[in-house]
């Protein structure tokens, strides 16, 4: 019930997950730069962590709340909710804990918000495979390595040749079938490249090869994320991210180089996975740019004598 009822239905919000059983792959930070970009673009969206153990995406909204409050800055915030890993000694009663809380969150916001954007742990579960089956936008991020790309597919030692498809490839696989069978709809499998090293080298052309090739196999999108940069790392305890002024106040640091390219990356990301933005919210967007222009600015003559 809960998955059909929140499969991109008109009135029925966009589900974007990020997954990938490989711990640390960056599915957090970019869970929280889609959440704000698509925040930016004027869509109302909410965010829900079912990283029950390490909670980072929570912590992440919670220092952004923290930094806003501390700076008087404004941020845009999620609706975000976290599921609470049960802690009983019966794992059945503990999944069914933490399916109820997840259940009842989806439904909570799924006709009043634009966008539930969901992170999941780096580790296989019930409540990780369900989020994969109501995507409809999923977000892979892997870091650039092969020890990473083995989640999705295994290669030939000498010839680095695509021999097979490995575990998490095959739940996503799983899952996407699962789903179409469900209710006809196909999800969007993006696998998005992160940490690239800034300068060519022999092991990213490989692994961009051995994508490109497990794409066509898999049926997902993989495209370039993030390069490997200290920003990424520094926003943490403030909870920014890389589309957030850059200035100093709102950084709490002298901007870089590095905070202009990574804001050029993130929005070069937000284009290439096409999520569907509808055309009130890019209004809300654009009127509150048009808003926060005026407040600056000094009063005309002609606006205090018309009044
Ligand atoms: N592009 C990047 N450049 C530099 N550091 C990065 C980048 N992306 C992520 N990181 C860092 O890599 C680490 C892992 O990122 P993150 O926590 O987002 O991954 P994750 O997939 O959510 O991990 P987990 O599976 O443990 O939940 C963090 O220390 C983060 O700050
Ligand atoms: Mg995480």
């Amino acid at each position: 019930m809960l998955v059909q009822a929140s499969q991109g239905q008109s009135g029925s919000a966009h589900v974007v997950v990020l997954g990938n059983e490989k711990g640390g792959s960056g599915k957090s930070t970019t869970a929280l730069h889609i959440a704000v970009a698509l925040m930016k673009a004027g869509q109302r969206v909410a965010t829900i962590d079912l990283d029950c153990r390490q909670q980072s995406f929570t912590r992440y909204i919670n220092n952004r709340q923290a930094w806003a409050r501390r700076t008087g800055i404004e941020l845009e915030l999620p609706v975000h909710r976290c599921i609470k890993a049960g802690l009983t000694m019966q794992v059945a009663d503990n999944e069914n804990s933490e399916l109820t809380q997840f259940t009842d969150a989806v439904s909570d916001v799924e006709r009043t918000f634009d966008f539930i954007v969901i992170d999941t742990p780096g580790t296989d579960s019930y409540l990780m495979r369900l989020a994969h089956s109501m995507a409809d936008t999923l977000v892979t991020p892997i870091n650039d390595s092969f020890l990473d790309f083995d989640v999705l597919g295994t290669v030939d030692p000498q010839t680095y040749a695509v021999t097979g498809e490995s575990h998490y490839a095959e739940m996503v696989r799983d899952t996407r079938r699962k789903r179409r069978q469900l209710d006809g709809a196909s999800s969007d499998w993006i696998v998005v490249r992160n940490r690239l090293s800034m300068i060519g080298s022999r092991n990213k052309q490989l692994v961009a090869d051995g994508l490109k090739e497990l794409s066509f196999r898999l049926g997902f999108r993989s495209v370039d994320g993030f390069a490997e940069r200290v920003v990424y790392r520094e926003f943490f305890p403030r909870g920014l991210t890389a589309l957030d002024d850059i200035d100093e106040t709102t950084l709490g640091t002298k901007p870089s180089l590095g905070h202009v390219t990574a804001r050029e990356e993130v929005t070069s990301l937000l284009r290439q996975l096409k999520l569907p933005l509808d055309e009130r919210g890019r209004r809300r967007a654009a009127n509150r740019t048009e808003w926060f222009n005026s407040v600056d600015k000094p009063l005309e003559v002609h606006d205090i004598l018309g009044a």
